[in-house]
């Protein structure tokens, strides 16, 4: 049996397996890729997680197909903040999904362009119609998660999903502690570092030592880690059966609290610093969401001409 997490408003929530399967540059039209993705769920999995901006929900509709008791988390991109472009963003992504209702929608980024209280009106509105199920937010700090939480009237933010790995544990700084005490899932992105923990040798003679003990691998310890910390859900992006099988098994044991204070104490690895840093700096530079929004209102004009 798999360790389990509940995730959800009261009505709506589920229990939810603290593995689930990140996506994230699985192209679309990837056999392999579904074929991991199915694998996950013929194990037990029952997470996954896309995004409008992967561009791969069509793919992770065709994975989900005959599996009655997968939950789907997407995203909205920031571009699409405001009201009627998020109501359209989430039909895109149901469509695509082939999907009625998507279990978790999440913000992707925030976006101080628009302000919080009009997004979350329109995830409100999505969730009394049924559309989603449960609101998340994605590389939101605490406050912005709490003013995010201000502007909803009936509902509650469920899960905040950041990066979260052995080698970048800046959420333990503030954001795990809010999220334990508060009952919202940290939904921990790159928790493999992107592939760099197996490139660090001395992180990874760490995780072979510590894995020895229990006959579990580095990368089933360096999950472990994370999913040992709290309300944490790590989600490892994995194209193959061989991986899929290998993050599985940060499941179903536990490390001793020696091994977590021996983890805890270990400092300064190195993870890919390109994607990350390049990322993140083009995401929160807001005036792109600015351009993308333009370029909406100019589109919603033209189609009403
Ligand atoms: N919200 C956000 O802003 C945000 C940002 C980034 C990512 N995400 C989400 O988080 C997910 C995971 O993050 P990520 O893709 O950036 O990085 P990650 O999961 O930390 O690392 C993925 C890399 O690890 C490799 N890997 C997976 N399992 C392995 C195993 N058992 N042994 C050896 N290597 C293994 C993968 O290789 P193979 O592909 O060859 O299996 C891939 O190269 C994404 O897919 C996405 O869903 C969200």
């Amino acid at each position: 049996m798999a360790d389990l997490i509940r995730v959800g408003e009261s009505s709506v929530s589920a229990s939810v397996t603290r593995i689930g399967l990140g996506t994230w540059k699985i192209a679309n039209n990837s056999d392999s890729g579904i074929t991991a993705l199915r694998h996950g769920f013929k194990l037990g999995i029952n997470i996954v997680d896309t995004a409008e901006m992967y561009g791969n929900e069509e793919l992770v509709g065709r994975a989900i197909k005959g599996f009655d008791n997968v939950f789907v988390a997407t995203k909205v991109s920031p571009s699409h903040f405001r009201h009627d472009d998020l109501i359209n963003a989430c039909n895109a992504s149901l469509k695509r999904l082939g999907v009625k209702s998507v279990w978790l929608y999440q913000l992707h980024w925030p976006n101080n362009r628009v302000p919080i209280r009009e997004t979350m009106k329109a995830m409100e509105e999505l969730l009394d119609e049924g559309k989603i199920m449960n609101i998340g937010v994605s590389n939101f700090s605490v406050k912005e998660l709490l003013k995010a939480q201000e502007s909803l009237e009936h509902s509650k933010i469920v899960s905040n999903q950041v990066e979260y790995s052995i080698a970048m544990r800046e959420p333990e700084s503030e954001l795990l502690e809010f999220c334990n005490k508060e009952s919202i899932a940290l939904i921990a992105y790159s928790p493999l570092a992107r592939g760099a923990i197996l490139k660090d040798r001395k992180l990874l003679d760490e995780l072979s030592g510590i894995g020895a003990k229990y006959s579990k691998t580095p990368v089933a310890v360096a999950l472990r880690y994370l999913l040992q910390k709290g309300n944490v859900i790590a989600i490892p992006k994995a194209s193959s059966i061989e991986h899929v099988e290998e993050d599985f098994a940060a499941m179903s044991w536990e490390l001793s609290k020696e091994d977590m204070e021996r983890l805890n104490s270990l400092d300064g690895f190195s993870r890919p610093p390109l994607a990350g840093k390049l990322l993140k700096a083009f995401l929160k530079n807001t005036t792109i969401w600015a351009k993308l929004m333009e370029k909406n209102e100019k589109n919603r004009k033209g189609n009403h001409q």
